[in-house]
């Protein structure tokens, strides 16, 4: 899997040089290029904002240097994605879909956005990571290439992804460490006990009951499987 990331901030993703996105870039699994829209703007001053037809505060990116800065990436089987809030809502699902893709394009949108056309003349697709505004494009990215590349073969060790959470319609269950007593709280004795099965069905409960505290939202209409 290839991700080439466009932004006017390129460093802003030093994130990605550490733990297990570095890991998975050092060992030749994924390649993630941060591309700086400014290289490609023809402007004598670099400039690449611009002001928006019709009015309105604030400044759009400029077309130009985004047009080409994608057009020296794109190629045939090529995904553009675009962070924005008006994109539709991005979950696990849209993540193990993006993760399907050899190679991913995202723009980083900065100031009051940028022009549509550009979402039309690469069929960009719209992601937004919640309802609310962000100033830049730069964390919405970092948070879908996170989540997305968890899902590529090899990333995450086997196993990792079976039982966190949403893997099953559900919230994880709550995980405790050492020492057994801290601050006077106990660790739930079943989980001391050494039997599997008692376990299992704990935490199958406890899952349960976290996601009707935190997502009732997320219990609705769907029959939890055993
Ligand atoms: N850019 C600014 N806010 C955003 C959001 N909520 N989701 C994705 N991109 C954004």
């Amino acid at each position: 899997m290839k991700i080439d990331i466009l932004t006017l901030f390129p460093e802003s993703f030093a994130p990605f040089k550490e733990s297990i996105i570095s890991r998975a870039q050092k060992a030749g699994t994924i390649e993630i290029n941060i591309i700086n829209i400014r290289d490609f703007s023809r402007d004598k001053h670099k400039k690449c904002d611009d002001y928006p037809f019709g009015g309105g505060a604030g400044m759009l990116m400029s077309v130009q240097p985004i047009f080409d800065a994608v057009k020296s990436v794109l190629k045939e089987g090529s995904k553009v994605v675009f962070p924005t809030p008006v994109g539709k809502l991005y979950n696990n699902k849209t993540a193990q879909k993006l993760a399907e893709f050899s190679h991913l394009i995202f723009i980083c949108g900065h100031y009051e956005g940028i022009d549509e056309r550009l979402v039309e003349l690469f069929d960009a697709e719209e992601i937004s990571i919640g309802d609310y505004v962000l100033t830049g494009g730069e964390i919405p990215t970092m948070a879908i290439v996170d989540s997305l590349l968890r899902f590529v073969p090899g990333v995450l060790k086997e196993g990792s992804l079976n039982e966190e959470s949403f893997s099953n319609g559900l919230l994880e269950y709550p995980q405790y460490t050492r020492p057994q007593i801290f601050e006077g709280l106990e660790v739930p004795q079943v989980l001391i006990s050494g039997n599997h099965a008692e376990i299992a069905k704990w935490r199958k409960a406890a899952s349960l009951e976290k996601t009707k505290k935190n997502r009732p939202d997320l219990l609705k209409g769907e029959k939890i499987e055993d």
